[in-house]
């Protein structure tokens, strides 16, 4: 996730888009830079650090020209430096252009065009398009033909903004799978990854729809189809948001909104990892003996890998949390262990020194990680990205649904590799695994009668939540989410343990969350619905076959799907209940008492 504001009229450019990023700073924040055009020349600065700082440094306000883009980054390929750091230029320098998105096939188109002698600066996937499209148009009539020439050859995500000396009139901005919005002024026009970014000038706004392109000019505006080149109708619509609203995108809390960006953020885990997940499934297939290490939701997911890695590559690891591992294991880590740390900050102390410890005794370290560039990156071998965004809110949400999504590829890659699973299975499973941001996005249907649900039980003083095999992980994490934010008590546990002692909590109203996909102990959990229903607790069933509305006081249905996917899903209901009782109860639910986002120290 990054964001991108361009601006085209009578005022200095850099003066609106210094304001612009400071408003999509929540986008990004490692590193920014702007691309300004004055007398048919860009002036580039850009850099790693925050905006004001860099402002400060590099002197963005003084920066000449009337158009220009602006780009606040957050590392997907390349860390977080100047040099990496966008607008990133082709060859000539006459073309200048911000991205948000991943690009899965840079590394071919990259290999293509320096055999046809391009020179790259940076490691972006970035900077692949700025040169596809100086190759284009060697052969094309216009920039525009060009430009669309090159965007076709482009599979995965971006948003884009794109000047070029050779057109001082205008500036171009693409949208594919990633936000993109026009901000209509009179005299002058907008782009931007979302709307605060230049809502101080304009309220009014185009919204760009997938595999569209806009030519903003002073005096107008034009959207056309990528695929076609046709001109594509569009209304202007009037948004009547403050700017705190819009910098939420009219969600009332971070934490609401990035439940609401899941789908966005798996399809990104996906496409982020396309291309390199067979190279680490190779590596870690030569090892049998796997520790995963994570703290808190990551352990959650860490938990969800074991199910994972067990039925599918037929290994099973030994997951603890990295507080445990680096006092207890020790003795058990030489040259034949590998290590997956699991870490959305990449900076969490205990995993920081689990890793550390692993590297120590010989062990190979694969880490599993959010922020590009972060510390847990520079101790692994190897990394995978999450690709999630960065994420505002303290309790982590779409961190960890792109978590399990890495984690689902490596195992079912895994599984390839040592050929321990049936191929065409995991052929569907990868199949139904892209499919999963569509089934988010049908489980988020439920929010209002969640809220209503929250509303009913806000007052409760304790929830048990239960769940048995792959749903075992789901219960500690709809559980620790509700703990953290809405301060009500609760567990997670294996429903086989309910009888071994917590039965004797439940009471009248207690309310029970019982997490019943379809699987092979659905039976299982049915039964441990009857029981704790017969103590008069309050059952809510989360599951896909209609037999548990019978049996629970809500039944909260959720798509069919293969049961090894069904945490990435199962969860958004959970984190949606806790988001509306923690609101309903007063609290602040993006920044709970006595919590940190990351755990700098033991
Ligand atoms: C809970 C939560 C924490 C983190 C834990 C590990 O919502 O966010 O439990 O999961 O502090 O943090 P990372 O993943 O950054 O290592």
């Amino acid at each position: 996730m990054c964001g991108i504001i361009g601006y085209i009229g009578d005022r200095p450019a850099c003066e609106v888009i210094v304001k612009g990023l400071k408003r999509l700073e929540y986008r990004g924040y490692d590193s920014a830079g702007i691309v300004t055009e004055d007398g048919g020349r860009l002036y580039i600065r850009k850099g790693a650090g925050r905006i004001d700082d860099l402002t400060e440094k590099l002197g963005f306000l003084e920066m000449p020209g009337k158009r220009g883009i602006g780009h606040t980054r957050w590392a997907t390929h390349g860390i977080p430096n100047d040099i990496n750091a966008h607008p990133q230029t082709d060859c000539t320098g006459r073309i200048a252009l911000v991205h948000n998105g991943i690009i899965e096939n840079y590394r071919e188109l990259r290999e293509e065009l320096l055999r046809r002698g391009h020179h790259f600066d940076s490691d972006t996937d970035t900077e692949v398009i700025a040169h596809l499209i100086e190759e284009e148009l060697k052969s094309s009539g216009s920039f525009e033909e060009a430009m669309r020439r090159a965007l076709l050859r482009l599979k995965g995500s971006f948003a884009l903004g794109i000047v070029y000396t050779g057109e001082p009139d205008r500036l171009y901005f693409v949208r594919n799978e990633s936000p993109l919005v026009l901000g209509i002024g009179d005299g002058e026009n907008f782009a931007a990854s979302d709307v605060p970014a230049f809502l101080e000038y304009t309220n009014r706004v185009v919204f760009l729809d997938d595999r569209e392109y806009a030519i903003i000019t002073r005096n107008s505006w034009t959207v056309k189809s990528l695929d076609s080149g046709e001109v594509v109708e569009k209304t202007v619509q009037e948004v009547e948001w403050t700017l705190e609203m819009a910098e939420k995108a009219g969600y009332p809390h971070f934490m609401l909104k990035e439940i609401h960006e899941q789908p966005r953020a798996i399809r990104d885990a996906i496409h982020g990892n396309a291309g390199i997940i067979r190279s680490v499934a190779e590596e870690i297939a030569k090892y049998d003996r796997i520790f995963i290490v994570a703290m808190g939701t990551s352990y959650h997911a860490g938990l969800v890998a074991k199910y994972l890695f067990q039925r599918l590559a037929k290994k099973v690891p030994i997951v603890e949390d990295a507080s445990e591992f680096r006092y207890e294991f020790e003795e058990l880590v030489d040259g034949n262990t590998l290590v997956i740390a699991i870490t959305q900050s990449g900076e969490t102390a205990d995993t920081l020194a689990a890793m550390k410890l692993a590297r120590r005794k010989g062990a190979k370290v694969l880490a599993i990680v959010n922020v590009v560039g972060s510390m847990a990156t520079r101790i692994a071998d190897f990394t995978l990205y999450t690709h999630a965004g960065p994420e505002i809110g303290v309790a982590a949400t779409k961190t960890y649904t792109t978590q399990l999504t890495v984690l689902a590829m490596l195992a079912i890659e895994l599984a390839r590799v040592l050929g321990t699973a049936d191929q065409e299975y995991l052929d569907e499973l990868e199949a139904e695994l892209s499919a999963v941001p569509e089934l988010v996005e049908r489980a988020l249907r439920h929010e209002a009668s969640l809220r209503e649900l929250a509303e009913e039980l806000k007052d409760r003083r304790d929830f048990f939540y239960i769940g048995r095999g792959i749903s075992v992980p789901t219960a500690l994490e709809g559980a620790l989410k509700l703990k953290e934010i809405s301060y009500i008590h609760a567990e997670g546990l294996s429903a086989g343990e309910l009888k071994h002692g917590p039965l004797a909590l439940l009471e009248d109203g207690v309310p029970v969350v019982a997490i019943a996909p379809s699987g092979k102990t659905f039976d299982k959990i049915v039964s441990n619905i009857e029981e704790s229903r017969a103590r008069g607790a309050f059952i809510i069933s989360i599951g896909d076959r209609e037999e548990l509305g019978r049996i629970s006081d809500v039944f909260v249905q959720m798509p069919e799907m293969d049961e090894l996917l069904t945490p990435i899903v199962y969860i958004v209901p959970l984190q949606i209940l806790a988001y509306h009782l923690s609101v309903l109860r007063g609290n602040d639910p993006d920044k709970p008492r006595n919590l940190a986002k990351s755990v700098t120290v033991e």
